[in-house]
């Protein structure tokens, strides 16, 4: 890889023994890319968690820590709520070296955001900035609907960035890896989330690593929406980018997305492949429903709103458990306008930092979920986690389907 000056300098220890480890991890990652040089990033979003029963593996990242940030900064989601642990079953000591990694992190200057979604609390790179994100459904929400331009990077690429400030400039990158390759005639009509959710599900897996391209949107998705769709896009699939003419900024035309070339292939997407696919994420024959999951990726603040709307006055069924996940940021808006409120008050959990796929990836199950339940959800990735990580059976619908199901006990 041709490197500058500055980046030979890093790599010669010039900035200390991290940097110089983070560079030499760099270069090799580079080269197995392919990469001919690196670029600068202006943010990175990276994990900075440990699981509950392993707390102190957080303890290899703290050389990193301190090394400080050479880009700005945000962390994905922790293995816990990091209020509301001992909830969750989390050990006091856990609890507390998390506590205690994190004003490490505050210290030398990580925004401790603890989400999967950056980009509603202030991680919002524009269009075309390059960036290293890891976390895979903020991954295509930051290429597709920003127009930035990040890898898909995972722990380790992201932190060395963190502490060098560069990537290998290649893949999506470049222009070239942002060409269209897969063609999805929409050929029905999409309303809400879970159904954008569906079509990702669909499209993810067709696409693969691919770039898929959507033709026929009838509508105009919102934030929530995509966001739902760039989580199951790489669930399913690896998508990393999609476009999505006139909703999406880098392509006006289904043409301009293939660059005037032919799409590769084309797949149609009509409503029985909407029906299968919901079918498909609803594993449970039963009509009862023992858990609902909503906020995957993390809710928006217009999203809680909707839910304590939806909640206001009723009651979360007794034995029935309602997770509503969230960043800390827009949980503190949330409570300030009292949607917190409103959906405690019905007796539904707001998860803040997590979600209960993430819980349990770390080896813990949060209260109220046991293996064999029914989980109802309206994200597509939740049902495909959830069933394997929770080991429930799941229901996938609408938000207020879920949230009716909450209410009654009942799937209807
Ligand atoms: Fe976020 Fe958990 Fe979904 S990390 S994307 S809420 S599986």
């Amino acid at each position: 890889m041709f490197l500058t000056k500055y980046e030979e300098r890093m790599l010669e220890g010039e900035q200390g023994s991290i940097v110089k480890e983070a560079m030499e991890h760099l270069v090799k990652y580079g080269d197995a890319l392919r990469a001919e040089r690196f670029v600068r990033v202006s943010s990175v979003h990276i994990s900075l968690a440990a699981p509950a029963a392993l707390p102190q593996l957080v303890q290899n990242y703290e050389p990193y820590v301190k090394a400080g940030v050479a880009a700005f900064t945000t962390t994905h989601v922790a293995f816990f709520d990091v209020n509301r642990w001992s909830e969750l079953g989390v050990s006091e000591e856990a609890a507390k070296i998390q506590h205690n990694f994190m004003d490490l992190c505050r210290k030398h200057g990580v925004n401790m955001t603890y989400t999967c979604a950056p980009y509603l609390v202030g991680n919002v790179p524009r269009i075309g900035e390059n960036i290293a994100w890891m976390e895979s459904s903020a991954q295509a929400y930051a290429n597709s609907v920003l127009g930035a331009r990040t890898n898909r990077e995972g722990t380790y690429s992201a932190i060395a960035t963190m502490v060098a400030g560069c990537t290998p400039y290649c893949g999506m990158h470049v222009d070239e890896g942002r060409i269209g390759t897969h063609l999805i005639k929409v050929e029905v009509g999409l309303g809400s989330s879970y159904e954008y959710s569906a079509l990702g599900y669909f499209a993810g897996e067709v696409s693969g690593l691919g770039v898929p391209v959507f033709d026929g949107i009838a509508g105009r998705p919102g934030l929530e929406e995509l966001k739902s769709m760039s989580a199951s896009l790489a669930t399913s699939g690896g998508v990393a980018l999609f476009h999505m003419p006139n909703v999406t900024p880098e392509a006006s035309s289904v043409e301009e997305a293939f660059r005037w070339d032919s799409p590769g292939d084309v797949v149609y997407f009509g409503r029985a492949d909407l029906k299968a696919t919901c079918e498909f994420l609803s594993t449970s024959t039963e009509d009862k429903t023992d858990v609902v999951v909503l906020g995957c990726p993390h809710a928006s603040l217009k999203e809680m709103e909707y839910m304590a709307r939806r909640l206001e006055g009723k009651k979360v069924k007794e034995g029935v458990k309602l997770f509503v996940c969230t960043a800390a940021g827009i949980r503190d808006l949330a409570e300030r306008m009292s949607y917190v409120g409103t959906i405690e008050a019905a007796g539904g959990m707001v998860l803040t930092d997590t979600c209960p796929s993430i819980i349990a990836s770390g080896g813990l199950i949060p209260g109220g979920i046991e293996r064999g339940m029914t989980m109802a959800t309206n994200s597509a990735k939740q049902a495909h986690y959830g069933a394997a990580l929770l080991e429930v059976e799941t229901l996938f619908g609408s938000t207020d389907r879920c949230l009716d199901s909450a209410v009654s006990g009942k799937w209807r």
